[in-house]
């Protein structure tokens, strides 16, 4: 049997058994077993292909595997055999994550060429590991040739990962995670001159693009770096990438260090350093965002995925209340990015996902009494959920609210102008590295407008989406129907709201 052959049959076996109740509807999840990261996205003949960390083995963090789901139009999807599986002595301990492009071979044939890091402990009982980039290559996205080494671990490093490719004025680059031997998380940046996938292993390293301001940042996962167009018409680069070790809250003297997806704003062209015009900020509001990676669509938008991480980024054994669940580890909707006002990263879900609406309900104009409650569904495990809140109405939407009352809570106060997510007890929780209640400005306190939120509610996950910022967390109901529930506080409000049921994303079904 070959390796991937043996990898299928790990989660063929785990698929019997896998439980459900928190499985998404809508969300890029595996049939079994545990995935992190989003990896290779690209559009290759026709369709969009998504590949992922994957342990087939377990629920948990494992040796890892590339996993791989494709669209045609990211909203349906369908299953393809596991892409790669450990096989070379440089990447025996793991397949790690890593980028894909479009570009012809020698003879002319479009030929997805993907960079990777493969991931080997070291025999020395250190503890520690030897990370190189490889390249593996692909004439139909669903089997790969590898082609081993492409850029050696630098002398004195060991953390060195995740290379994501892209070409600009007809050169290629390349951003790549490193932590220096003084501990410090940085990116660096090298080049490659190649009109064809033969070239591909000529890399340069060219320099070290960015290093996190904080120095408690020991490293610098998933870099990803894309121009988009401000307001004002300017181009700017955007650089993300995950700090491990950063301050958990805004508070800067905070103990509490976590890994956080970051974003910076600033300049940058072939041969010229990254001058940055804003400080990291976080991607996300929510505490289950990591590991994203963009790509750009044939029509010129930048999609982005993440990973909802169940463990705020930390890589761990599932916490009792799933490892029996026989999976773990969900994607994000595919998101749109764009840059709006001081440079802020704009975030909306990708327009197609309206092809996944069902059975609207429009529930028109609602009003509702001081402190009124009102039940707007009985039992709902997966939702889409538009309210538009009249100016001045404060509110909180209840979701997956079960007999025992917990439930995630998304609350508006247009006092001060934030959108929140709260998930209290009511939703069993994995580590508590994160705090529990996210928020975030949607406009100015009081504002004028009609303040529009989308939340996506899947059987384990919750997105807040509002004013082009985004809120995310894995969450995990207690069992019996999940309920909607819309409250108000001391002062009447008002708003529109209508209900959609996402369809199921998968071409087929698992079982
Ligand atoms: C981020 C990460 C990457 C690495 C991969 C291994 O979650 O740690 O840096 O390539 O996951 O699964």
């Amino acid at each position: 049997m070959t390796d991937l052959e043996s990898a299928e049959r790990g989660v063929a076996e785990m698929l019997g058994r896998r439980d459900d109740r928190w499985y998404p509807r809508f969300h890029i999840a595996a049939r079994a077993g545990w995935i992190n990261d989003p990896n290779g996205l690209c559009h290759f003949n026709g369709r969009y292909h998504v590949y992922f960390q994957h342990n087939p083995y377990g629920p948990d963090w494992g040796t890892m595997h590339w996993g791989h789901v494709s669209s045609a139009d990211l909203v349906t999807w369908r299953r393809e055999p596991i892409a790669m599986a450990p096989e070379l002595e440089a990447e025996r301990d793991g397949v790690f994550s890593g980028s894909a492009v479009v570009l012809p071979d020698a003879q002319g044939t479009p030929t997805l060429a993907v960079l990777y890091t493969g991931h080997r402990w070291l025999d020395d009982g250190s503890g520690r590991a030897r990370q190189v980039q490889c390249l593996a290559t692909s004439t139909d996205g669903v089997a790969f040739t590898k082609h081993g080494i492409v850029i050696d671990c630098p002398e004195g490093i060991t953390d060195f990962r995740d290379p994501k490719i892209w070409c600009t004025d007809g050169c290629w680059y390349m951003v790549v995670g490193a932590q220096t031997p003084d501990r410090r998380g940085e990116v660096w940046l090298y080049s490659c001159e190649t009109s064809t996938v033969e070239g591909f292993t000529g890399w340069r390293f060219q320099q070290v693009l960015h290093r996190d301001p904080e120095h408690g940042v020991f490293m610098a996962e998933c870099p990803d770096f894309f121009p988009l167009t401000a307001p004002d018409g300017r181009r700017r680069w955007v650089l993300t990438y995950c700090a491990m070790g950063a301050r958990a809250g805004e508070d800067s003297s905070s103990a509490d260090r976590t890994n956080l997806a970051r974003y910076v704003v600033g300049d940058w062209a072939p041969g010229r350093p990254f001058t940055d015009v804003t400080a990291p900020r976080p991607c996300d509001q929510g505490p289950s965002y990591y590991a994203s990676q963009s790509m750009e669509t044939p029509d010129g938008r930048r999609l982005a995925i993440g990973w909802m991480s169940a463990v705020g980024g930390v890589d761990g054994p599932p916490e009792p209340p799933q490892a029996a669940d026989g999976w773990c580890g969900q994607l994000t909707v595919p998101r749109e990015l764009s840059l709006g006002d001081g440079d802020t990263l704009l975030v909306v879900p990708a327009r197609e996902l309206v092809g996944l609406r069902t059975r609207t309900r429009d529930l028109g104009r609602i009003t509702l009494a001081p402190w009124q409650v009102r039940r707007l569904d009985e039992d709902v495990e997966a939702a889409e959920i538009e309210l538009g809140i009249d100016p001045g109405s404060s509110l909180t939407l209840a979701v997956g609210l079960t007999g025992d009352g917990r439930a995630a809570r998304i609350g508006y106060d247009s006092g001060t102008g934030r959108v929140s997510l709260e998930l209290g007890e009511g939703f069993l929780r994995w580590a508590p590295v994160r705090p529990e209640r996210a928020e975030q400005p949607v406009g100015a306190a009081g504002s004028a407008g009609t303040v529009n939120l989308r939340v996506l509610v899947d059987r384990g996950s919750v997105e807040v989406f509002a004013d082009g910022r985004v809120i995310s967390s894995t969450v995990f109901p207690s069992a019996g129907p999940r309920a909607i529930k819309l409250g108000c506080g001391p002062a009447p409000a008002s708003l529109s709201c209508r209900i959609h049921r996402p369809a199921s994303i998968w071409e087929t079904p698992d079982r």
